[in-house]
């Protein structure tokens, strides 16, 4: 049972391409009025314009901004909020992998800053909104690929040694630490967080990484889901009936799954915290 989506207000990220624009395409769909968050100007504007045409859905926005970096960040919740005084669904989902280690503008690992820091900021920076839109949803979408990794916190930068896989997986294993101990944090508020494993997926992940990766990618393909199969958990956490008032679960083909033990531990839940307010102040 789906809980109507009509007027819902939702702010998914990394919608212009895989995972994201499925998901945004799907609420959309249903009658949400959705933004989108995307860094390439042409991309987001012709994305809306398919969604609109698609959907018959005419409340559809755009916000240009690289969320890889703190002012992008900032920009998408100033102007999210400019626009809005409620958000009901807030779905983080850009993410990528970066084989060679690369530096964002504010001199952090780019896979850190990117598919962590950012889920981080942003979620931090929508939080009373959130709160007083009441009862409203949280959506991080993270991976299977977290399963075996731990957090160096001596090393979260990849600055004493760096594998693109690592970072990768780490970074993931942050979204879920970071996803468990906003739950506690909200206990009580009336919003829930949630994360998820979209399951192998074809989209344009990986395809940053050189021609070798494209092609591997797209020999892999033929046994990977498809964008809406993938989009499927995050929208049924978006929308189901069945999930309200669930909170800190990790889910997995809509099922609430256990994750890595490493992922509960509370400490380094705690830690990641504290250091990710550092690097945002
Ligand atoms: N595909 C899989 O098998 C799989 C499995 C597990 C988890 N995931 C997770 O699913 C999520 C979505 O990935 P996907 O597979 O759908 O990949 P994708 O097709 O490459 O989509 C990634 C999205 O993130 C956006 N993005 C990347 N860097 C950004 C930046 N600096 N600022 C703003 N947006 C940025 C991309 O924008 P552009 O369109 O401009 O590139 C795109 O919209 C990621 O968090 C990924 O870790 C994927």
């Amino acid at each position: 049972m789906s809980a109507s989506m009509q007027g819902k207000i939702v702010l998914i990220t990394g919608a212009t391409s895989g995972i994201g624009l499925a998901m945004a395409r799907e609420l959309a769909a249903r009658g949400a009025h959705v933004t989108l968050v995307g860094r390439n100007a042409a991309k987001l504007a012709t994305v809306a314009e398919q969604i609109r045409t698609q959907t018959d859905n005419q409340h559809i926005e755009t916000i240009l901004a690289d969320l890889s970096t703190h002012a992008g960040v900032q920009l998408t919740a100033h102007e999210f909020k400019r626009r809005h005084t409620r958000l009901d669904v807030l779905i983080n989902n850009a993410g990528a992998i970066y084989m060679s280690r690369q530096i964002s503008a504010d001199g952090l690992e780019m896979t850190f800053a990117l598919n962590h820091l950012n889920y981080f900021h942003l979620t931090n920076l929508l939080l009373e909104t959130l709160k007083s839109s009441a009862p409203a949803r949280i959506i991080n979408v993270s991976s299977d690929a977290h399963r075996g990794h731990v957090i160096e916190f001596d090393n979260l930068q990849g600055e004493k040694s760096y594998s693109g896989w690592t970072a990768y997986g780490r970074s993931k294993l942050m979204n879920l630490l970071f996803t468990y101990e906003l739950a506690r944090r909200l206990e009580g508020k009336g919003v829930t967080v949630n994360a998820l494993h979209p399951g192998f997926v074809a989209t344009g992940f990986g395809k940053n990484n050189g021609a070798l990766m494209r092609l591997a990618m797209r020999l892999i393909s033929p046994i990977a889901r498809s964008a809406e199969e993938g989009a499927a958990t995050g929208i049924y956490l978006a929308c189901s009936l069945e999930v309200e008032g669930v909170s800190g679960k990790y889910f997995v083909d809509k099922q609430a799954v256990p994750s890595d033990p490493a992922s509960y531990d509370q400490q380094t839940a705690q830690r990641l915290w504290e250091t990710s307010l550092e690097l945002i102040a």
